[in-house]
Parts: structure tokens; C-alpha cells; sequence
């Protein structure tokens, strides 16, 4: 399908700044003309606009929670108008706190359009922390308790009453650091965590395979992918690394096998910090991903 990319320049939900330069340095790796490459239609809309970062400390647990509801409900409208021109999002972030609004456009559209909703969640983090559980206040650590319903109001009712997704519409791929609290509520919700031990243990064919379980011609996939999924030693810029990480084929497997379904529907990349990277590494690495994605492959497969 055609694509539309929009950059959302925040580092709001984060502890570290610099990822708000993101879109541009995803720019500068050549994501636009690598998917037209492919032969997809791309339209770049440029970035939104937003509050500025006020670096506050954190407030009742949350960092700058007023401008990430901001920035979000920007999310949310341009992602939703994409959608509705039949377009596939790819929302060039920025923090992860983006994922929000991102989905919360998203999950509407599938009610609208009568598809089932898989959201797969590729992240050295579960980001599913609450205000009193967080050791750090930042928001990005706490998306996906917000799209469930476990959150601040503002950000828990960003496109209506219901939670925009429950927990099994979620899969997490790559996750290796979950808070001590946010373990219990964690498994209290049910969420189904692919960590690092599963995946060194049965192998990412195995573990995409069980992902991907169920998709068919009825499903939207939307890919939330936090770069800090990969290991730090291949992809240095970012603002939250964890050791241990998803190696190079391991990532490009995880991309050829949802790229291999044909459902791609919405796709967020996050958390790309170039004050902290080494010559763009990390973008260039995301947009090599991102290729794959959208079926770059060795060999012509049937
Ligand atoms: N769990 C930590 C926290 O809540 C880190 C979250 C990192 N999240 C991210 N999207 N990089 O502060
Ligand atoms: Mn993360
Ligand atoms: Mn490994
Ligand atoms: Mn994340």
C-alpha cells in the first residue's frame, strides 16, 4: 500500500534528550527513498508541532504528562487522517510515548473497518510502568498500561471511553528489562512477553512463528518498534540501553517474517537518538530493517 511518514519531534517521555531529532536523522539515512527503492509510493508530510521540552522533574509520577497529551493527541489526529486516506502510517518518533496516540488511531480504525488488531511490541522494554510503579517518571516507560487502560485519564481516554486494546492484542518481542512493580502488573494483565531467555532458548524463527499465530487476511499489524529492542552494541543510539539485545539476523528474521504475512498495516520507529549514536549507525540500521519490512529479501521467494 501506499505510505505517508510524518515525524513527531519529542524527547517529553523520556530521561535522556536528543530523541526528538529523530525523524530527521531516519531522513538522513535515506528511509524515503529505500522504500521507494521497493517500489512504494511514499509521501513525507514532515514533522508536527508540539510543546517544547520544559525538563522538569517529575510531577504525582509523571514527567511532563501535558505535553505528551499534546503531542499525542497531534499523534492521534494525523495518524487517523493517514488512515483514512488509505494510507499505511509510519510515525518517525520521537519517544515511545508517541505509541499512544499512534494506536489509539489505529485500534479505531479497525473497529471502524472490522479488523482484528495485532500490535507487536519490539522493545528491550515492557513500557507497561503506572505513575506509582515507575522509578523514573518518564512516560515512554508506561504506553502500553495507557493503551489497556491503566494510566492517567488524559491519556487512557485519548480517543474515547473504552481502552483502546486489551492486553491480548499485544505481542513483546526483545524485552529484557521490566521494573520491579511493573513485573507484577505484568503478569497480573496477562501480557504475552517473547523476553531474551525465550528467544535464546527456542530461536526467533519459533518465537515469530507463535507471534504471528492467527494472522490472517482480517488482521492490521501494527509494528511498534523501540530501537532499543536491538543489542546496544549495534545500535548505540539510544537513550535507554539494555545489554543482551536482538542481534543483526535475528531482527532482520523478525522483520522478513512479518513482511512475509502481507498484513502490515502501521508502523512506529522510536526512540532513534543521534546525540548518543556513532555516524548514524542506528538509523542506517533501522532503515536496512525497515527494507525488509516491506519484503527486501535475498533471493525471490514464492
Ligand atoms: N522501565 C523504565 C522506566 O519506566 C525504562 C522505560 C524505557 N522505555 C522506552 N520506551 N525506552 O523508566
Ligand atoms: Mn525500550
Ligand atoms: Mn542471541
Ligand atoms: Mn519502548
Amino acid at each position: 500500500p501506499p505510505v505517508a511518514i510524518f515525524g513527531v519531534p519529542t524527547d517529553v517521555g523520556a530521561g535522556t534528550r536528543g530523541a526528538s531529532m529523530g525523524p530527521e536523522t531516519l531522513r538522513v539515512a535515506g528511509l524515503v527513498e529505500a522504500l521507494q527503492a521497493r517500489g512504494v509510493d511514499v509521501q513525507d508530510c514532515g514533522n508536527l508541532e508540539g510543546p517544547r521540552n520544559p525538563w522538569q522533574a517529575p510531577v504525582e509520577g509523571y514527567r511532563h504528562l501535558d505535553e505528551v497529551v499534546a503531542w499525542n493527541r497531534a499523534v492521534m489526529e494525523t495518524s487517523a487522517s493517514v488512515l483514512g486516506d488509505g494510507r499505511l502510517p509510519i510515525l518517525l518518533g520521537g519517544d515511545h510515548c508517541l505509541a499512544v496516540g499512534s494506536i489509539v488511531a489505529v485500534a479505531r480504525h479497525c473497529r471502524d473497518a472490522g479488523k482484528k488488531l495485532r500490535v507487536l511490541w519490539l522493545d528491550a522494554h515492557a513500557d507497561f510502568n503506572t505513575h506509582d510503579l515507575t522509578p523514573s517518571g518518564n512516560v515512554h516507560g508506561m504506553p502500553v498500561a495507557c493503551l489497556c487502560g491503566i494510566g492517567p485519564r488524559a491519556l487512557t481516554h485519548l480517543g474515547g471511553d473504552a481502552p483502546a486494546i486489551s492486553p491480548a492484542d499485544v505481542r513483546q518481542i526483545g524485552i529484557r528489562s521490566v521494573d520491579q512493580g511493573e513485573k507484577r502488573l505484568v503478569k497480573e494483565h496477562g501480557l504475552d512477553i517473547y523476553d531474551m531467555r525465550y528467544i535464546d532458548e527456542v530461536g526467533m524463527k519459533r518465537v515469530m512463528e507463535e507471534v504471528l499465530e492467527g494472522v490472517d487476511e482480517d488482521t492490521h499489524l501494527h509494528v511498534s518498534f523501540d530501537v532499543d529492542m536491538l543489542d546496544p552494541a549495534i545500535a548505540p543510539g539510544t537513550g535507554t540501553r539494555v545489554p543482551g539485545g536482538v542481534d543483526y539476523r535475528e531482527a532482520q528474521l523478525i522483520m522478513e517474517m512479518i513482511a512475509d504475512t502481507g498484513r502490515l498495516g502501521s508502523l512506529d520507529i522510536v526512540e532513534v537518538n543521534p546525540a548518543l549514536d556513532l555516524r548514524n549507525a542506528t538509523a542506517v540500521l533501522a532503515v536496512d530493517l525497515v527494507e525488509s519490512l516491506f519484503g527486501k529479501s535475498t533471493l525471490m521467494r514464492d
